[in-house]
């Protein structure tokens, strides 16, 4: 009787389930009610006692052998059998939207590889900041009315932290934990508390940048800022203005030649072509100081630019609020290789 069984095995295991006319020759020859297993099945009373055993199991291990391979090949068939469980897989897929960067982030990444091309690396620190890092260690003085309530969100619970007013708090972080030399860029949220009109806003993204080395010099500032223009704007022609920093000494606002050739040139630039980027100067001796670094050895410079104000030019973008109302209409704009 075993023979039989050893028989049916030979025929299943030879059976070449090339398509689905096979396959259902295959369910029906060996399968079905009337197929051979079951007759085989039908036979089990005629088995001597003694060897029902053995037969029952490997006639078992046969039915299984075949459903497995008769499961097999159904789903390796393009259009295999409808699987109940997992619904129709034979319809067509729900169609999958694709995300866009958002312009904040498009404008971030690429200052942020303009800069690693030259050996800057990113830093990053805590959008509640304390006074430290935010004011103090920054040379503002004790009265200085950048730190007035005006300007900055204070903790309530602690008058000690506040929201960051700017990313020159990442400098004096990176100068407390890494010895110069010091290449490093810092993107970052930035808190002000300025309800002046509904067009303002309170929170925005800037890019800092810090050079700490041996002689370093005002020349290296504005070749790495022209260097930075030449990438981002496609022009390398800039100017610098005296301003004020507490932090910087001397400290400039930058420009970049924008053009005046079209109505929206004059628009984005009041009339005068240049388009104002960014506040910068060689880091102040007291700075320095504060951050564990000797200015009799060392000196620097930094840089801060504002990504909003750089995007709303990039993308002629009217608007500050558009940035975080997440309308998908104008978030859609940005989709790209699509
Ligand atoms: N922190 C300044 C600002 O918020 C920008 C700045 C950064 C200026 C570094 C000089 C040096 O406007």
């Amino acid at each position: 009787m075993l023979e039989s069984v050893q028989n049916l095995r030979n025929q299943i295991e030879s059976f070449s389930l090339v398509g689905k006319e096979e396959a259902e020759q295959f369910r029906l020859q060996f399968l079905s009610k009337k197929g051979a297993i079951q007759d085989l099945f039908k036979d089990f009373r005629l088995v001597p006692a003694d060897q029902k055993k053995a037969f029952g199991a490997a006639l078992n291990d046969l039915k299984q052998l075949a459903e497995a391979l008769y499961k097999e090949a159904m789903a390796s068939f393009d259009n295999g059998p409808v699987v109940k469980e997992n619904g129709d897989i034979t319809r067509p897929g729900q169609p999958v939207e694709i995300g866009a960067i958002h312009p904040i982030n498009a404008i971030k990444d690429e200052i942020v590889e303009i800069f690693k091309r030259i050996g800057f690396n990113v830093s990053v620190g805590p959008e509640v900041e304390d006074d430290w890092h935010n004011f103090t260690a920054l040379n503002f003085p004790e009265e200085h009315p950048a730190r007035d309530m005006q300007d900055t969100f204070f903790v309530q619970r602690n008058p000690d932290w506040a929201l960051r007013t700017h990313t020159s708090s990442v400098q004096v972080r990176a100068m407390e934990n890494t010895p110069p030399p010091i290449r490093t860029i810092s993107p970052g949220r930035v808190f002000r508390n300025e309800a002046i009109s509904s067009r303002s806003h309170c929170i925005f993204h800037q890019i800092e940048g810090l050079y700490i080395d041996k002689d370093v010099s005002f020349a290296d500032l504005k070749q790495v800022l022209m260097y930075f223009a030449e990438e981002f704007f496609g022009n390398a022609k800039i100017r610098m203005r005296p301003s004020y920093f507490p932090f910087t000494e001397p400290s400039a606002e930058v420009d970049v030649w924008w053009g005046l050739e079209t109505e929206t040139d004059h628009k984005i630039t009041k009339g005068t072509g240049w388009l104002e980027v960014m506040g910068c100067g060689m880091v102040d001796p007291n700075v320095l100081k504060a951050s564990g670094i000797d200015p009799e050895i060392y000196s620097g410079y930094a840089f801060g630019m504002g990504i909003e104000r750089i995007a709303m030019n990039r993308y002629q973008i009217p608007d500050i609020r558009l940035f975080t109302e997440n309308d998908k209409r104008f978030l859609e704009q940005f989709k790209t290789g699509i």
